[in-house]
């Protein structure tokens, strides 16, 4: 049977909030995270919280769907199937939460067939909503959790700006984010610090050089930055399904796209570990794309 993606987007929504206010009731004077794959992968007990009520809420509202979450993920044995499947960090951002640092957010993304068709990011710290549903746009919407006509935002839509975005440049006047993540050891880190210095350097012909470069802490945030035309590409290696698939939906409704961030691969994978995005433009997406692969691998 079909999916009625509007019913699913509704649900979401509200399973966002509750998972918001679950967030912003944590004492973050007090957390002492737990590590997992090393010192820096670490985990709360309110991450294991809001997963533990997301799964649950969404488990009776869609008893035939598949769930898939970062918490409760298994190494080798979860695998991302045709079947509709629910795709969820409850906090995408833990260090920042941990820090109290107000950029973090809850992730939730309805992929079917393997795709992604709904996205619901939220950051509570700021009561901002991003969505998105397959065919039907994306929107950002502030004070998101207040009552309608109390100070709720209006809903618009992504990009900001309007429908028309402007064209992309070069390398040398795009804002450019990217991420070292946990997972940092022996060819990742290579991988990343490469990029790094290969993005920041001068280049004789001026061409080539970031324009600037931003590690803000959020993978799912940073792709709805690019929804919304704040960034121009989004670069990282290591981050998991989990961490893209809600933000991966409310970009392609924008306009933008999400690509290999090994140079060449145009089509990519809810689990490819590997992804850029670019944002929407009326012009320069594959050229930006191409130059930024030619750097990463010069
Ligand atoms: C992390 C964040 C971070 C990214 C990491 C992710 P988490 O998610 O998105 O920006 O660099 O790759 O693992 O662990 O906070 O849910």
């Amino acid at each position: 049977a079909e999916v009625d993606l509007q019913a699913v987007l509704d649900t979401l929504v509200s399973v966002a909030f509750e998972a918001g206010r679950m967030i912003l009731a944590a004492n973050t004077n007090s957390i002492s995270p737990d590590t997992k794959l090393n010192a820096v992968d670490i985990v709360t007990e309110t991450d294991r919280a809001v997963e533990a009520h997301v799964s649950a809420r969404l488990r009776a509202a869609y008893p035939t769907f598949a769930f898939v979450g970062e918490e409760t993920y298994v190494a080798g044995q979860t695998r991302i199937t045709d079947a509709p499947t629910f795709i969820v960090d409850p906090i995408d951002g833990t260090t920042n939460f941990v820090h109290a640092f107000p950029h973090a957010c809850i992730s939730l993304g309805l992929a079917v067939g393997r795709a992604p068709a709904v996205g619901v990011v939220y950051n509570p710290f700021l009561d901002v909503l991003y969505t998105g549903v397959r065919g039907a746009g994306s929107y950002m919407q502030r004070n998101a959790s207040l009552p309608e006509g109390r100070g709720r935002g209006e809903r618009v839509r992504l990009p900001l700006g309007g429908q028309s975005p402007p064209p992309l440049g070069g390398l040398s006047s795009a804002l450019v984010s990217i991420e070292w993540g946990s997972q940092r050891e022996g060819p990742n880190f290579e991988l990343k610090a490469q990029a790094f210095r290969r993005l920041a350097a001068a280049r004789e012909a001026g061409g080539g050089m970031v324009g600037g470069m931003r590690s803000l802490g959020s993978a799912a945030l940073n792709l709805c930055a690019c929804a919304a035309g704040q960034l121009d590409l989004y670069w990282e290696g290591g981050c998991y399904a989990w961490d893209v698939a809600a933000g991966w939906c409310i970009l392609n409704e924008a306009g933008g796209m999400m690509v290999s961030g090994n140079p060449g691969g145009w089509e990519t994978e809810l689990d490819s570990r590997v992804y850029l995005a670019v944002r929407g433009a009326s012009s320069g997406q594959k050229e930006l794309v191409e130059e930024f692969w030619k750097v990463l691998g010069d």
